[in-house]
C-alpha cells in the first residue's frame, strides 16, 4: 500500500508479491468470502473508530494464501492508519524492534507475519509493549548498565500465523481479537478469479472460472496463480486474452494439476505414504526425510488441504491415508474395506 512504510521482509515469491499488489483487495467490501470473519471485523473496526481508539491487537491464523496479509492491510486501510510490516524470523534481536515500536503513531499497525517464529527473547520484549504500551531496554554494559523505560503510543499489533498451536500462551493471551481463516468455498474462489481476470484484462468464461476454482485447493493465492498460468497458456496457444473451459482443462493437464487440484508434490506425498509406508500411519519426520522436503512445507502447505478433503487423517501414531485417497490414486478398494489401517494390516 502506498501509505505503508516499510516492508522489512516478505515471504511470498517475487511473482506472487508483484501480482498480489494489483490483485489484492484493498477494502473490506472487496474481500470475498469468510463472511462471519468479515462481519465481526467490520463491527470491531466500526466500534474502534466510533470511540476514536486503536483496534485491539489482532491475530489471524490459517494456512498460507488465505488472506491474512491482505486482511492486515485492509484493516489498516479501514482504520485510516499506517502499517509497518515485518515477520517473526526477520526480527533477530529485541533491539531490532525498538526503532520500529518507538516510531509508531497512535493507531498505527505493526504487522508481524509468521509470529509463531519469534524468538523467546523478542516475544518477551513484546509483552509489555502489547499490554501497557511500554518497553524496557538496557543501555550500556557492566556497571554502567541501566534500564530505560519508554512509553509507546497506543498501536495495534496484528499477528499472522499458519500455526496458532505453536504460539506461547502468554503471547496468545495478549491478543484481544482472534480470527481463523478456513479454506474457501469453490463459489468464492470462482468470484475471486473472475474479479482478478477483470483486473488482468482477460476474458474468463464462467465455466472456466468454476474449473479453476475447484482446482485451487480452497486457496485464493493458488486460484490467482492458476489464472495467471492459464492466461499465459491462452496467450501463447491462441494469441488471445480469452480463457475458455477447454483451454483451462488443457492448461491444467500441462501443469499436471488434477481434478482435485492436487499437484506433483501432493501426489508424491500420497504415493510415498502408500508405497513406502503401506498407507501409514507414518510420522511426519519420516515422511519429510523420504520426500526430501522441508517439514514446514508438508505441514503448512501440503497437508492441511489433504486433511481437509479427507485424503489424509491424523492418528496418534502419525499420518495415514484414507480409502478416499486410495481411490483417487487409482488403487482398487476391496469391498467393505475401511481406511488404510485395516486395508494394509
Ligand atoms: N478473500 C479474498 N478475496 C480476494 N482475494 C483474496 C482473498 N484472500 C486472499 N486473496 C488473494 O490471495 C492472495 C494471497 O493472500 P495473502 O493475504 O497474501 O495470504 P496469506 O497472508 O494468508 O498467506 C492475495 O494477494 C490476494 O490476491
Ligand atoms: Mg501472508
Amino acid at each position: 500500500m502506498e501509505d505503508g512504510r516499510k516492508i522489512i521482509f516478505n515471504k511470498e515469491s517475487e511473482e506472487d508479491s508483484v501480482y498480489s499488489l494489483s490483485l489484492r483487495p484493498a477494502v473490506l467490501n472487496d474481500f470475498v468470502g469468510q463472511k462471519d470473519l468479515v462481519n465481526n471485523l467490520r463491527i470491531s473496526i466500526q466500534a474502534a473508530r466510533q470511540r476514536g481508539e486503536p483496534l485491539e491487537h489482532m491475530l489471524f491464523s490459517g494456512p498460507p494464501g488465505l488472506g491474512k496479509t491482505t486482511l492486515a492491510n485492509i484493516v489498516t486501510h479501514e482504520m485510516n492508519a499506517r502499517i509497518t510490516i515485518t515477520s517473526g524470523p526477520a526480527i533477530e534481536r529485541a533491539g531490532d524492534l525498538i526503532g520500529v515500536l518507538t516510531n509508531l503513531e497512535k493507531g498505527d499497525v505493526l504487522f508481524i507475519d509468521e509470529i509463531h517464529r519469534l524468538s523467546k527473547v523478542v516475544e518477551e520484549f513484546l509483552y509489555p509493549a502489547m499490554e501497557n504500551f511500554k518497553i524496557d531496554f538496557v543501555v550500556d554494559k557492566g556497571p554502567y548498565a541501566k534500564t530505560i523505560n519508554f512509553n509507546l503510543k497506543p498501536f495495534t499489533l496484528i499477528g499472522a500465523t499458519t500455526r496458532s498451536g505453536l504460539l506461547a500462551a502468554p503471547l496468545r493471551d495478549r491478543f484481544g481479537i482472534f480470527h481463523h481463516l478456513d479454506f474457501y468455498e469453490t463459489a468464492d474462489l470462482a468470484e475471486i478469479v473472475l474479479r482478478s481476470a477483470k483486473k488482468l484484462n482477460v476474458d474468463l468464461s464462467a465455466d472456466a472460472a468454476q474449473a479453476l476454482a475447484s482446482r485451487s485447493r480452497g486457496t485464493p493465492r493458488i486460484a490467482n496463480r492458476l489464472l495467471r498460468r492459464v492466461r499465459d497458456f491462452a496467450q501463447v496457444k491462441t494469441q488471445m486474452n480469452k480463457i475458455s473451459l477447454e483451454l483451462t482443462a488443457q492448461a491444467m493437464q500441462t501443469l499436471a494439476i488434477d481434478d482435485q487440484g492436487l499437484d506433483d508434490l501432493d501426489r508424491r506425498m500420497l504415493n510415498v505414504m502408500r508405497e513406502f509406508y503401506h498407507g501409514g500411519p507414518v510420522g511426519i519426520e519420516a515422511l519429510t526425510a523420504t520426500l526430501n522436503e522441508e517439514i514446514d512445507t508438508l505441514v503448512d502447505v501440503v497437508e492441511p488441504y489433504l486433511l481437509k478433503i479427507g485424503f489424509v487423517k491424523r492418528t496418534a501414531r502419525g499420518r495415514a491415508l484414507t480409502s478416499k485417497a486410495l481411490k483417487h490414486c487409482g488403487v482398487k478398494i476391496a469391498a467393505g474395506a475401511g481406511d488404510s489401517e485395516e486395508l494394509f494390516s
